[in-house]
C-alpha cells in the first residue's frame, strides 16, 4: 500500500476541514508504513489505529456540527456515510484488542479509497455549501 499523497485534488478549501484531513491522512500514511514493515509491530498499529478512530470521531463531529449549524441539505445521507466508517474501523481497532497482529492489504485498501473518495465527493461537496452559506466568512468555522 503506497502512501496518500496531499495536493489540491484533497484540498476543500475550508480551512478547518483541510487541517484534520491533513491530520487524518498523515495517520493513514503512518499505519502503512507500520504495516508494511519486515515484521510489523501489533502494538505499534493498535496504537496508531486507536489514534485513528479517536480523530476520525473529532473530525466527524465537526463535520457533523457544521451540517446541522448550517442547515446542510445532504446532511443525512453524509451522517449514514460516516456511520459506517466509525463501525467499520471500530470492527478493526477490536480485532486488534482481541490479538490481531497484523494488517491486511485489504482493509489498507479500503481505508484509502474511503478517505479519498470520500474527501473528494461528500467532503467537497460540503465545503462547497458553507462557502455558500457563508461567502463573508470564508473558511472560518
Ligand atoms: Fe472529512
Ligand atoms: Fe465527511
Amino acid at each position: 500500500m503506497t502512501a496518500i499523497i496531499w495536493d489540491q485534488r484533497l484540498e476543500t478549501g475550508w480551512a478547518e476541514l483541510d487541517e484534520q484531513h491533513r491530520t487524518l491522512i498523515d495517520t493513514f500514511n503512518r499505519l502503512c508504513a507500520l504495516a508494511g514493515r519486515a515484521e510489523p509491530n501489533p502494538d505499534e498499529l493498535e496504537g496508531c489505529l486507536g489514534f485513528l478512530l479517536e480523530f476520525t470521531l473529532v473530525h466527524l463531529e465537526l463535520e457533523q456540527e457544521l451540517m446541522a449549524r448550517h442547515g446542510y441539505p445532504f446532511e443525512a445521507e453524509h451522517r449514514r456515510l460516516h456511520s459506517v466508517l466509525v463501525l467499520d474501523l471500530e470492527r478493526i481497532v477490536d480485532a486488534f484488542r482481541r490479538g490481531a497482529r497484523d494488517l491486511d492489504p485489504v482493509t489498507l485498501e479500503y481505508l484509502d479509497d474511503w478517505l479519498q473518495n470520500h474527501i473528494r465527493k461528500e467532503d467537497f461537496r460540503l465545503a462547497d455549501f458553507l462557502r455558500s452559506a457563508q461567502p463573508q466568512t470564508r473558511g472560518q468555522q
